[in-house]
């Protein structure tokens, strides 16, 4: 009896050079689907290196296409089964955040799915939102919980303009204008919301997000006393997920059919001084600092992860196995001693 050829699934994943999507590719690839991936420079070899290197895993095409250059997604996307938009302007250090990245990530999200009506063959589209998107407020206390149906307070962020005001503003808008955008036009929409990400990376480059959650170990005062202590007293928590685990959770979302809606995907909740007690404990050659004076001990909130739970999820990596990894990534890197 003759068999019928297996057509394998193709997957978009937009922003394939950035840290995220880079695992995301591979992992797609892994599991047996065709990939297109876009990249804003296709023909800057340095940048795309760790892309082509993929390209022995399975079938993988690297794409031009830009968030503000409307039309760019409509080829990429043409023939996919499913759309995973990852990439998103990010500059922590922008004097002008709603050109560099309010407007570039709203539009991207717009021009994205746009292509994708176009394309008839989507069948989901899975969304990198983010903490940032749903834990910045201005109540207090401690041991709040988070969850699908909490937004970032946005008229808070553009009002008070906090330190690295126009990233939360920005992942939240994106992601309301893409919840607006999928309502009207019948699409499929699940967007994850990640915390920060660490564990190891393919990227030539040290992602910023793994450089911020080892600067207690590496000792980067700038990183400790604005990055981090901000991140804490401005989204209410520490918040920590092996990037390994957020891209299976983009996967197992699009594949799993019961899937709808919003799903954070936050592996570990904790504050700067809880944090600093471990890696000294875990890892005590690296001294790392433990007295934070009267700065909260206690994080306002944690990020619940229960729907996605619910759903089926397991979480791969925990505390340990977050920071064993990324403590070895940067040693081979030479960014610690050995
Ligand atoms: N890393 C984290 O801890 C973290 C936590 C929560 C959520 N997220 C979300 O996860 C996603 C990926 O983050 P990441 O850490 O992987 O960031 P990343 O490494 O900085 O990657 C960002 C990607 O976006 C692309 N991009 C930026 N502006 C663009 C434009 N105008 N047109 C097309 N592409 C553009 C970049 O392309 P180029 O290479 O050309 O610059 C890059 O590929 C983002 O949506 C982010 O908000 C990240």
């Amino acid at each position: 009896m003759a068999t019928q050829p297996i057509s394998k699934k193709t997957a978009c994943v937009i922003g394939g050079t950035g840290f995220v999507a880079s695992l995301l590719v591979k992992l797609l690839l892994e599991k047996g689907y065709a990939v297109k991936t876009t990249v804003r420079d296709p023909d800057n070899q340095k940048k795309i290196s760790h892309l082509t290197a993929l390209q022995d895993l399975g079938e993988l095409e690297i794409l031009g296409a830009d968030l503000t250059d409307e039309g760019s997604f409509d080829a990429p996307i043409a023939g996919c089964d499913l759309v995973f938009h990852v990439a998103t302007p990010v500059n922590f250090a922008s004097e002008d955040p709603e050109n560099d990245m309010i407007k570039p990530a709203v539009q991207g999200v717009q021009n994205v799915l746009k292509a994708c009506v176009k394309a008839k063959t989507v069948k989901r589209v899975v969304l990198t939102s983010s903490a940032a998107a749903v834990s910045i407020n201005t109540l207090n206390g401690t041991g709040l919980v988070t969850d699908e149906n909490d937004w970032s307070d946005v008229e808070f962020l553009s009002t008070a303009k906090p330190p690295t005001w126009g990233y939360p503003a920005s992942k939240t808008l994106a992601e309301k204008t893409a919840w607006k955008f999928a309502k009207e036009n019948n699409i499929d929409l699940i967007p994850v919301i990640p915390s920060l990400m660490a564990g190891s990376s393919l990227t030539p480059d040290v992602p910023s997000s793994i450089g911020l959650a080892m600067s207690l170990i590496t000792g980067n005062d700038f990183l400790i006393n604005h990055a981090l202590k901000g991140m804490q007293l401005l989204s209410g928590s520490i918040s920590i997920t092996h990037v390994e685990d957020v891209c299976r959770a983009h996967i197992f979302l699009a594949e799993k059919e019961s899937a709808s809606g919003r799903y954070i995907c936050c592996a570990v909740n904790t504050s700067v001084p809880e944090l600093a007690k471990f890696l000294n404990e875990r890892y005590p050659e690296y001294k790392v600092p433990t007295e934070f004076g009267d700065f909260p001990s206690k994080a306002k909130l944690i990020l619940s992860s229960e729907k996605l739970i619910k759903e089926g999820f397991d979480f791969k990596y925990d505390i340990e196995q977050i920071y064993d990894q990324a403590v070895d990534y940067f040693k081979a890197k030479g960014l610690l001693q050995n």
